[in-house]
């Protein structure tokens, strides 16, 4: 991080969620688990919104007679609630058995453990002593921290700093410098080490959660794993859905759900977690025109985060290079948003849209496939036998109007939840100035959420609390309660009310006054432009309604 007003915009975000209830920290009580959190009142209606945006525009409310610009033809979606825990076979065909893994370091004096690629340093110099200080910050952190750790190290006063040599280049990534031999790990400083030398060799770690199955769990048949995506479960029902639903390729199939990664340092709030939400599709198609539905989802799921608002300038689309591609992947786009937390021009992953071309219907019904001169083939054991066997169960496709029998190709838009919520929070947080009820400018905190993902859609506000207004306020909040997400608050000032429901992110409160027992009006307040405007009681329901839609 090296831009100190986005930190604290980061810090007053985070102890927002805390205060007003989006997001508490996991088994508070005990001190927390790390990698695991709880969504509050306001959150778990924000994250339900926000999956519910996504089923609806994406799965339920698709118009599968229509052909849309850019798409070729009309498609069908439908959807799928799969389980957590599936045959383990899943996971030997689908790769991540063998290959989803991170390298990790672990160190011996500090008992912390690293993720191998984020750890980066440079070598310095002092009085002929030289050390590889190892820091596990990205950016200008990283170079603050080094500087601050080899004053440390060499007993060194700041003022005395242009003593200590530093290597040219800036720091450079330790995996690299070990692989090509210009750093020894007894060299190495660790991050939070006090002595050269205490990092361990790098070994691999398998994300995937174990657990086993059944009361006399202990042979290596019992052991299954928590999935670390909602995709395969998609997969393993494919023909289950062509046999049961009149779906014809190309069609997708949509799941929300919990997935599980054993992150090593899972980190930046919920950005990062252990157990998580994903919003996926799998969408299968003809060979021959899976680029053209591979470019329609990249530009579609693009589309969407701008529908609810997301600040278009802080999104970013980027297509990776050949050597970042998945195991399985002929093409993958992410869609990326300038988080607080990072460092000035660098971007997070919200969303990944792969290419997934036949891998997995295929080595679903072959074995494991494993890519060989450029082609994905079935994975060999030494004994020249499938290393991993696949369901032997025939996934191809027949196309009964052009008699064709192909393996649909697969093209990939998955999304995590939590970090959806997490951007859509930190896009809206603002810090503006609102005239009080004297007029005065008061600043406030705001929290300009697309009504569609707003927890509380109106709050319903009686001025005082007597002449009759209270009575008029929840006969109203109660006409309104069946229909839209809406509470009732009469304690406090009025200005205090407002300023709870600014924090909140609730676009419309609707105050009852002295003037609504005389003529049935009461004042519509907007959270955006602070205009009020004076509506028919018996109007509200429509007239929120209309706003709702037209958001
Ligand atoms: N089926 C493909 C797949 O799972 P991924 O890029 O590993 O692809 C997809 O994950 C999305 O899931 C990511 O873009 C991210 O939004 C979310 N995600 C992945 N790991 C996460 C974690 N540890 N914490 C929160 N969200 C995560």
């Amino acid at each position: 991080m090296d831009n100190p007003n986005e930190q604290s915009r980061m810090d007053k975000i985070v102890s927002l969620a805390k205060r007003r209830g989006f997001i508490f920290q996991s088994s508070e009580i005990y001190g927390g688990l790390n990698g695991f959190w709880d969504y509050g009142p306001l959150g778990v209606a924000l994250k339900r919104n926000l999956k519910e945006c996504w089923w609806q525009d994406m799965v339920a409310g698709h118009d599968e007679l229509a052909t849309l610009p850019g798409a070729g033809s009309p498609y069908e979606m439908t959807g799928l609630d799969c389980t957590i825990i599936m045959h383990p076979q899943v996971w030997k065909c689908s790769g991540h058995f063998d290959l989803f893994h991170d390298w990790l370091v672990d160190c011996r004096e500090s008992k912390r453990r690293y993720r191998y690629d984020h750890l980066q340093g440079r070598f310095a110099t002092y009085r002929a002593k030289r050390v590889f200080i190892v820091s596990d910050q990205s950016g200008e952190e990283a170079v603050a921290d080094s500087e601050a750790k080899a004053l440390k190290f060499f007993g060194v006063r700041p003022k005395n700093s242009d003593e200590i040599q530093w290597q040219e280049g800036g720091l450079v990534p330790l995996a690299r410098c070990i692989a090509d031999g210009t750093v020894a790990l007894a060299e190495a400083l660790g991050p939070a080490a006090t002595e050269p030398g205490t990092l361990t060799p790098p070994r691999e770690f398998n994300l995937m959660f174990e657990t086993r199955i059944g009361a006399l769990a202990g042979g290596d048949d019992d052991r299954a794993f928590l999935r670390p995506e909602t995709a395969q479960g998609i997969f393993m029902n494919f023909k289950n859905v062509l046999d049961t639903s009149r779906v014809r390729v190309p069609f997708g199939i949509g799941q929300i759900g919990k997935s599980f990664r054993n992150e090593i340092t899972p980190r930046n709030f919920t950005f990062r977690s252990r157990e998580f939400e994903q919003m996926e599709i799998e969408f299968f198609c003809k060979p021959d025109e899976s680029a053209a539905w591979y470019r329609f989802w990249r530009d579609r799921r693009w589309n969407w985060y701008l529908s609810l608002g997301l600040t278009a300038g802080k999104l970013q689309l980027r297509e990776h290079a050949a050597d970042e591609l998945s195991h399985y992947s002929v093409g993958t786009a992410d869609i990326e948003y300038a988080f607080p937390f990072l460092a000035t021009g660098e971007f997070g992953e919200l969303e990944g849209i792969a290419h997934r071309g036949d891998f997995d219907l295929r080595s679903h019904s072959e074995g494991k496939l494993v890519r060989k001169d450029g082609a994905l083939v079935v994975e060999l054991g030494a004994d020249g036998k499938p290393r991993h066997r696949g369901s032997g169960k025939d996934l191809s496709y027949f196309d009964d109007v052009t008699r064709e029998r192909y393996i649909p190709h697969v093209i990939e838009p998955s999304a995590g939840a939590d970090r959806a919520v997490l951007a859509f929070l930190c896009d809206a947080y603002h810090e503006d100035e609102v005239p009080d009820e004297d007029g005065k400018a008061r600043s406030r905190t705001v929290l300009k959420l697309h009504p569609r993902l707003a927890p509380i859609k109106v709050a319903i506000l009686p001025l005082v609390k007597k002449d009759g207004m209270p009575e008029v306020a929840i006969a109203l909040y109660r006409s309104l309660k069946t229909q839209l997400a809406c509470m009732y608050d009469e304690k406090g000032s009025i200005g205090r009310r407002y300023a709870r429901q600014d924090e909140a992110g609730t676009p419309w409160c609707l105050t009852i006054d002295g003037q609504t027992l005389a003529d049935q009006t009461v004042t519509l307040r907007d959270r955006d432009s602070l205009t009020q405007i004076r509506l028919p009681l018996n109007e509200c329901v429509s007239a929120l309604r209309t706003r709702l839609q037209e958001s």
